[in-house]
């Protein structure tokens, strides 16, 4: 899997990843699916042409045709953390290690940059999922958001509590990123060839 800057040309493709991932219909819904709190399109083709205006928004495309599998935006923030939003892997890619293996690119690729918190809203209700970030490195900042019950852009809300909260994964430094990158590339000589999980690379996310 090989991520690249969106392109306008994604922008179709990203539209159908990200609302077939959020919400789908029963049969192809994927495990975090927002069925029973939110209908309609998570997004639209304004919407992520706005987001790639302002900030970036990485895409893996597969080895065969064209539509980005998966995809997440980056926003850096004045702070200079990278605020996360809209990461989506296809249903039928779901549960297959795909969303984690982004994840743990992007945490790698901030981390080398000197980027200190990822950071990512959930959706309170979504208890799967907040407990898949916090398998993977994120704890509640203890502040919540107000769901955006006034923007129609983000789907109809099924529920008048939805609330979001912010989540952060704190970053080890530039040089503590480094320094585990030279213990495995030595770990690699040493036991040979990774098995095949590990040997995936994500690559293409430059500089924020
Ligand atoms: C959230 C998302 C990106 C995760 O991607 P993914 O490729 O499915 O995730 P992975 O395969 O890497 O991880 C699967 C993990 O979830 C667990 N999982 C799978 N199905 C599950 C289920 N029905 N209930 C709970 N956990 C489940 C697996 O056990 C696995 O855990 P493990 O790594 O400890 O074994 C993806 O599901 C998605 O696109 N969801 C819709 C959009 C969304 O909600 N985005 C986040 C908005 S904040």
């Amino acid at each position: 899997m090989i991520l690249n800057e969106a392109a306008a040309s994604d922008i179709p493709g990203l539209v159908a990843l990200v609302n077939s991932a959020y919400r789908s219909p029963r049969a192809m819904a994927g495990w975090t699916d927002e069925r029973g709190s939110l209908e309609g399109p998570r997004t639209g083709k304004q919407a992520i042409l706005t987001a790639l205006g302002k900030s970036r928004m990485k895409v893996a495309r597969p080895s065969s045709g064209t539509n980005p599998v998966p995809c997440i935006h980056i926003a850096l923030g004045e702070d200079r953390d990278w605020y996360l939003s809209l990461l989506a892997v296809a249903p039928d890619q779901q549960g297959k290690g795909v969303g984690g293996a982004l994840l743990e690119d992007v945490a790698r690729q901030a981390s080398e940059s000197g980027i200190r918190h990822l950071r990512i809203t959930a959706i309170r209700q979504s208890r799967d999922l907040i407990a898949w970030y916090e398998a993977r490195g994120f704890r509640s900042t203890g502040e919540t958001v107000c769901f955006p019950y006034d923007d129609p852009s983000v789907g109809r809300p099924l529920r008048n509590d939805l609330e979001l909260i912010a989540l952060e994964r704190l970053l080890p430094s530039r040089s503590a990123a480094s320094d585990r990158r030279a213990i495995f590339a030595k770990k690699r000589i040493h036991d040979g060839p990774p098995d095949d999980r590990e040997g995936r690379t994500l690559m293409g996310i430059g500089e924020a």
